[in-house]
């Protein structure tokens, strides 16, 4: 890689973090200019007369021309503020293929102080897009959850086992459930943002999240409605959003309230009358 090529690898995932974050970034016109001049000879030659052709989405391996890395993911534990953490994550090139496919790393979103952490599987399409966690259907649904658990997203945090949307063949939509070994590979971030957080409790959404956060292989019915730890953080597991996307029955909605109802008890918050009887046999 020549040297322009890699000071951007290096410089554009510490720009974006800042842009994520708001921070604005001051440089004198001759700090401007000295880069300028500095673009390699290619970038420099003028420009063609003719329009160029409109070119088709470039994916941020692309743009970055970065090479993934084969090493074992650098230890996280020096890393001590969520800010930090998510600049580094959106520099990650652990996994080839989902540098190759992603549009950016979606780290998670919420208050680094947060009592509660959603867990999800992986980012869709639209996470891709957004850079944000649950923002798809299955996010809106959840969305409507943490608001009638009476919160917010800006109160809890959202994040996913894996941080980068798996990869699909060219021209096939759809998503496709992370592997076991991708999850491996990146669990050491959503393990970090949890030690960093320190919630009080997590909620894991379906089987797969299930699988990727504590490695157990069990179907949710059997699991939902009790709790199991994460590095001795009460977990509940419950079925995941895109599962009551699809079985719309309301006792399968029951269930999944039941579950948030235990997590509202386990945070010692207020429970109202209203939302004990959100799904009493009256509303079938
Ligand atoms: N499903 C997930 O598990 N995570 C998301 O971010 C979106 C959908």
């Amino acid at each position: 890689m020549d040297p322009f090529q890699a000071g951007l690898a290096e410089t554009i995932p510490a720009l974006k973090a800042m842009k994520l974050q708001k921070k604005t970034v001051v440089a004198s016109r001759r700090a401007l200019e000295t880069l300028r001049s500095s673009q390699p000879a290619q970038a420099s030659q003028p420009a063609k007369p003719s329009q160029p052709a409109p070119q088709p989405p470039v994916k941020e391996a692309e743009r970055m021309h970065v090479k993934p890395s084969s090493q074992p993911m650098a230890d996280l534990s020096s890393i001590t503020t969520l800010d930090a953490l998510r600049s580094a994550a959106l520099a990650c090139t652990k996994c080839p293929h989902l540098v190759a496919s992603r549009n950016g790393v979606v780290f998670g979103v919420g208050n680094p102080k947060a009592d509660l952490i959603f867990v999800g599987e992986a980012p869709g399409a639209d996470e891709d897009e957004q850079g944000e966690p649950f923002v798809g259907r299955a996010g809106q649904l959840l969305t409507k959850i943490i608001l009638a658990m009476g919160t917010s997203r800006e109160e809890i945090f959202i994040a996913n086992v894996l941080k980068c949307r798996p990869d699909m063949p060219d021209g096939v939509s759809g998503n496709r459930k992370p592997k076991p070994s991708e999850m491996e590979t990146c669990l050491p971030w959503l393990r970090r943002q949890i030690e960093i957080i320190q919630p009080k409790c997590m909620v894991a959404l379906g089987a797969t999240a299930l699988e990727g956060l504590l490695g157990v292989n069990e179907p949710i019915g059997k699991l939902r409605g009790h709790w199991l730890e994460f590095q001795k953080i009460p977990v509940m597991v419950t079925y995941h959003p895109a599962y009551l996307l699809r079985n719309q029955s309301i006792s399968e909605k029951r269930k999944v309230w039941e579950d948030m109802l235990l997590v509202l008890e386990r945070l010692g918050r207020p429970i109202s009358e209203k939302q004990r009887r959100f799904f009493t046999a009256s509303a079938e």
